[in-house]
């Protein structure tokens, strides 16, 4: 048989690798996107990494680059793309993946991303050819010629499939595509593609390459793209299994430190049996997709995205609940996934601590539900006469409690009853059917609109007024419920006829205030608008609110005065970023809060310090002027006609509000509350940008308050720097530059005294080898970090004619071995089964190929001199055995 990948690579080492291949083919390496994808309300995750290339490859966006390669996040769970049910139950499937991929807009097509393909995986990922298949469209003989004639593939290896046709969504590009398949071998079920066993996992796809040819549009039409492009995508996870020899995704390399996390948990000392549990596998892949989701802004919510987050965060719960693992768990895992892979995902790190509270008061709250339906079985057994639990109670237990049937089977069996599964599917199937219509991803619409009402809005002018409150709702578990009235402690939303309060839309957010008289008052934590009401949401902090009462509101007005010079100073930077980068920006995104504001725009390259600069200037030079801003309604002809700014993709009525500011500096349409003259925004700050996806940059910035703030956060951290450096401002840039330059000089005297420290050390081992029969052992400890060792191991390595060599290093309390054998002996001694027969000696464990292996993590730093006896041991019984 072919032989496996001869070289175990782990996950970083394959992501650097595509990125340098593909960046050497002339490829620009474009960081990951967020989960969230940043321009496309169609699409409930980044289900790719075409994602963020999706207006490239439809030729709608012109980018700087032609050929970009990126390694991109990915989420699978809700939509079309779902693998959620799934998972824990199959070894490839993932909510989390991170999926490598190479782009072409325009550019090159197929003959070069499968030639291409083709060397990656044969030359640095050396798979042997001869494991390899593919699939093709069968209306694509491109393809297929492209892999029988100039590859050279036999052609019974180039698969034709139906299948073989890809789409991002309900709408985008899409077109046929030829997918790469590695077979891993008989020990494994299942058959090539094309046959009838090929749901089994022997024949892993672990490459796929889209080749984009029409844009579908929302009643399925294929409209042929103006330039075909191309769109790949390699499973990181899946190579990775691959080149490390594992039969799941779930055994890679990444995911080791959340099993040992769960495994300690769990109090389990057999690790291979919780990476292979089911529930521990839904556990592990769902830390992944939680805390990804969270660094990527989103929360457990009642619908939408956050909904899916909450879906998935109760199902690792509860099977966590079904493994008996101690309550709360599941925020403890964010650590070691955190530590595994912040350094490819930054952000990672630095939401880690909203992450863990996300998850734990998540998990409390489900908990609880989780025991109130406890006492609602409890209940239920207490009923049954007849031995038998209805089947209404095991829906609603799974339903509204998220109880699983299997739990809710054991606590019965434990019992003595039976459950009533007839009418038990009979429901769960309608209710499938209802969330299935339901799950069309769209923001669900609160459903509390009161038909005819509408809310008169008188917050561009009055702050406070007084007004009758016409409809009122009280917030329970899970849905909002229209009631009389409201009381103390209660959560809910008011409707007024007239309000100060600006419902949250067009990126700037809702008011906070109070509702209420003498006696009675409602703190209103948020404002949305629906449909031309206005919803205070918020909760009764004494007395009561009814339906039909008089009451009085009271806007929040200092941090409306916050909210409105950022929306203002938002106004400002758009129309600066349009005269210093040119009229192709245009606003992708908008956030404007009391506390700063956020910017998405349209353009390619990253700002330079001279660019963020002008902008700063011009912002602030029309805060100076201190210019009045005016408002007027118009017809929407009109205001376009007169230059105005809409926003592509908006909505607009017959008659639009227009905001001008400065010598007709900045004309937009704008619903938004504002200041009444520039000047009150006070000064104006950017501090921070960056590109969030493919064409797209942000820009976060802080005015009045905030900015000086901000301005005496950097002098306070200015006069630090200089503290520590015992220099003042003005040297303080030279003392950096001598002290980088100091460190430099160090770092390389030190590289070459340890490289001469490891000549000498393997020097030394060499000259105390011992002589074994017809071969020579050399071993020995070395001291430093494991990197000595391996300097040390390669020095001895190189000079040894024929024979062993075993080191070992304790580094940080851990030992380290390393085992090697010259190739004239590979055949008789194998390093792996050297490295298998000493590593637990030291509790390591260790693996590798026949002429080198190595053990890490080893906890027994005392053993280590009797593991390199051992091994002696062994060598000599290998030699006697031999001869
Ligand atoms: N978009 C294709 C996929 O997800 C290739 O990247 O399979």
């Amino acid at each position: 048989p072919p032989s496996n990948p001869p070289v175990l690579m782990n996950t970083k080492d394959i992501r650097a690798s595509y990125l340098d291949y593909f960046k050497g083919v002339g490829h620009r390496i474009i960081p990951s996107s967020p989960l969230i994808p940043v321009n496309d309300p169609s699409l409930l995750f980044t289900v790719a990494g075409m994602v963020q290339f999706k207006d490239a490859l439809l030729g709608q966006e012109e980018l700087d680059y032609t050929r970009a390669a990126s390694c991109q996040r990915c989420m699978r769970a809700g939509g079309k793309h779902n693998d959620l049910e799934n998972v824990g139950f199959t070894a490839r499937h993932l909510t989390f993946f991170e999926m490598l991929g190479n782009f072409s807009f325009g550019d090159y097509f197929k003959e070069e991303a499968i030639t291409w393909a083709w060397e990656y995986s044969h030359q640095i990922l050396e798979f042997d050819k001869a494991r390899l298949w593919v699939t093709v469209h069968p209306s694509d003989d491109e393809a297929r010629k492209i892999w029988v004639d100039k590859i050279g593939l036999p052609a019974d290896k180039v698969v034709s499939h139906e299948d073989n046709f890809w789409a991002m969504g309900e709408t985008g590009p899409c077109g046929p595509c030829s997918e790469l398949f590695y077979d891993q071998g008989s020990h494994i079920a299942g058959g090539p593609p094309g046959s009838a066993d090929e749901e089994g996992d022997r024949y892993l796809e672990f490459w796929n390459l889209v080749f984009p040819q029409f844009d579908r549009s929302k009643d399925g039409q294929l409209s042929p793209l103006a330039q075909p492009g191309v769109d790949t995508g390699m499973g990181l996870e899946r190579v990775a299994a691959l080149k490390q020899q594992v039969n799941s995704n779930y055994e890679i390399d990444v995911f080791k430190p959340i099993f040992r996390r769960i495994a300690e948990i769990a109090k389990s000392k057999d690790l291979a049996k919780v990476v292979n549990h089911p529930s521990y596998r839904v556990i592990a892949d769902h830390i992944r997709s939680s805390a990804f989701l969270i660094a990527d802004g989103i929360l457990p919510a009642r619908e939408g995205r956050g909904y899916v987050l909450r879906r998935i965060i109760r199902r690792a719960v509860r099977h966590g609940y079904k493994m008996n693992l101690a309550s709360p768990f599941f925020g403890q895992l964010a650590e070691p996934l955190i530590e595994s892979l912040s350094t490819t995902y930054p952000e990672l790190e630095a939401s880690s601590s909203q992450i863990k509270r996300a998850l734990q008061t998540e998990e409390n709250q489900f908990s609880e539900t989780l025991r109130s339906g406890m006492k609602l079985l409890d209940r239920a057994l207490k009923g049954v006469t007849d031995g038998v639990l209805p089947g209404d109670v095991v829906f609603k237990l799974a339903d509204t409690y998220g109880f699983p049937v299997d739990l809710t089977e054991d606590i019965c069996r434990e019992r003595s009853v039976q459950i009533d599964s007839a009418t038990y599917q009979e429901l769960m199937e309608s209710q499938r059917q209802q969330s299935r219509a339901n799950e069309q991803f769209k923001e669900r619409e609160l459903t509390i609109a009161i038909a005819g009402e509408k809310t008169e809005f008188e917050g561009y002018t009055q702050l406070t007024d007084e007004a009758t409150v016409i409809a009122v709702f009280r917030q329970t578990d899970d849905e909002l419920i229209e009631v009389d009235s409201l009381t103390e402690q209660h959560n809910g939303v008011l409707l007024l006829d007239r309000t100060g309060f600006y419902g949250e839309a067009g990126g700037q957010i809702g008011d906070e205030g109070v509702i209420g008289d003498q006696r009675n008052q409602f703190d209103v934590a948020n404002t949305t608008i629906n449909n031309n009401q206005i919803l205070h949401h918020g909760r009764i902090s004494f007395g009561s609110i009814q339906k039909g009462q008089l009451v009085s509101y009271r806007v929040d007005a200092k941090r409306r005065q916050d909210t409105a010079r950022n929306h203002s100073a938002t106004h400002l930077l758009h129309a600066a970023l349009k005269t210093v980068l040119g009229d192709h920006v245009q606003q992708r995104g908008s956030l404007v809060a009391p506390d700063r504001l956020r910017f998405d725009f349209s353009h390619d390259n990253p700002l330079t310090v001279a660019e963020i600069e002008r902008i700063d200037g011009m912002v602030n030079e029309e805060i100076s002027l201190n210019s009045p801003v005016t408002t007027e309604l118009m017809a929407f002809d009109e205001a376009i006609e007169a230059g105005a700014v809409a926003l592509f993709g908006e909505k607009y009525g017959d008659r639009v509000r227009v905001l001008s500011m400065g010598d007709g500096f900045s004309v937009e349409l704008c619903g938004g509350t504002h200041v009444t003259h520039t000047g009150e925004i006070g000064i104006f700050r950017v501090v921070s940008h960056s590109g969030i996806a493919a064409g797209i940059r942000r820009i976060e910035a802080v005015t009045g308050r905030q900015a000086n703030a901000w301005i005496n956060q950097n002098e306070h951290l200015l006069s630090e720097v200089c503290n520590s450096l015992q220099t003042n401002r003005e040297d303080v840039l030279a003392r950096v530059a001598s002290l980088l330059e100091e460190n430099a000089t160090l770092t390389q005297a030190l590289a070459s005294q340890t490289a001469q420290s490891a000549t000498d050390r393997a020097i030394e081992l060499l000259g105390s080898a011992e002589t074994l029969g017809p071969l020579k052992l050399v071993r020995g400890v070395v001291e430093g970090a494991p990197d000595m060792m391996m300097s040390v191991y390669d020095d001895v390595k190189s000079q040894l004619n024929s024979g062993v060599v075993v080191l070992g290093v304790v580094h940080n309390k851990r030992v380290n071995l390393v085992c090697g054998v010259t190739e004239d002996l590979v055949d008789r001694i194998r390093a792996n089964d050297l490295i298998k027969h000493i590593s637990p000696l030291v509790g390591a464990r260790g693996g590798g190929r026949p002429d080198m292996a190595r053990a890490g993590g080893g906890s027994d730093p005392t053993s280590l001199e009797s593991a390199l006896a051992a091994s002696k041991t062994w060598v000599e019984t290998q030699v006697k055995v031999d001869l």
